[in-house]
């Protein structure tokens, strides 16, 4: 089938189609990944966690994050690509950010993320003008997790939820195509949802209201060993293999039965 393209998932967000979005990290998996309906491919800085074994993502490097672009594009014929950029290879100035970002684009990436809100407004912008596709991170951002005291949700105030959605307002104002909120309450993400034009919301612990979900591969096959957060289902139970277990997310995300209230804060 047709490659997944920015027209074609503003087209889904239009017409309430939920964007079904998976980490990957190889080929191997990017195919299987594709071949079973996820529709966007993260190779997200997880990565630190989940294939390095580090506690957080902060030791991750650049250089880390193109050779994985480079394995998940070799695999990868469909699904619409997003590399992250890690933790301070983008916050020193807009500059900087372009050019770590061209690098994971030439890896093979077709868009960035970058964890932050509307102090961001300006790289964002930079990025979008030369021709740099930009995916937003709000809420629980894990390269802040010193700053944010841990991995907690975030927002559950009057004052911090003002703050998530004037955030995303001004990314969206900015250009971003498409914003995770990660562990975000319901009620809080369905309402900056309702509230945007044009970008793409992906939730992980952020409700079922959002335009599409987002999961890390190993919690969704129950083989990561840490501690599981709530938003964390593991697919691979009644599935007979991982392509059924793949498939049952993306089907659960599209049918919207992924989150479960159980899911969800
Ligand atoms: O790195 C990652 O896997 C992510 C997702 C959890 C959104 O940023
Ligand atoms: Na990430």
């Amino acid at each position: 089938s047709k490659p997944v393209t920015l027209t074609e998932l503003a087209r889904m967000r239009a017409a309430g189609e939920k964007i079904a979005m998976l980490t990957a990290y190889d080929a191997s998996f990017a195919t299987l990944c594709e071949r079973n309906g996820v529709d966007v491919l993260l190779v997200g800085d997880s990565l630190g966690n989940v294939v390095q074994g580090q506690k957080t993502t902060l030791p991750v490097t650049v250089e880390q994050m193109v050779y994985h672009t480079e394995c998940v594009a070799r695999g990868s014929q469909r699904a619409w690509i997003i590399a992250d950029l890690p933790f301070a290879s983008y916050q020193e100035s807009r500059e900087q950010a372009l050019r770590n970002a061209a690098r994971l684009m030439a890896a093979g990436a077709q868009m960035v993320k970058i964890e932050g809100g509307a102090w961001l407004a300006d790289t964002v912008r930079f990025l979008v003008e030369r021709g740099v596709p930009v995916c937003a991170h709000i809420g629980l951002t894990p390269q802040s997790v010193h700053q944010l005291g841990g991995y907690r949700v975030q927002g559950r105030s009057e004052e911090g939820a003002a703050q998530l959605k004037a955030d995303a307002l001004a990314l969206e104002a900015a250009g971003a195509a498409m914003i995770v909120m990660e562990m975000v309450p319901a009620t809080v993400a369905a309402g900056i949802t309702a509230s945007l034009r044009s970008m793409a919301t992906i939730g992980i612990g952020a409700g079922k209201d959002c335009d599409g979900q987002v999961l890390v591969l190993h919690d969704l096959l129950g083989v990561f060993p840490g501690r599981k957060a709530r938003f964390v289902k593991n697919f691979m139970q009644g599935a007979a293999s991982i392509d059924e277990a793949v498939a049952a997310y993306a089907a659960a995300v599209k049918d919207g039965s992924f989150p479960a209230p159980e899911h969800c804060y």
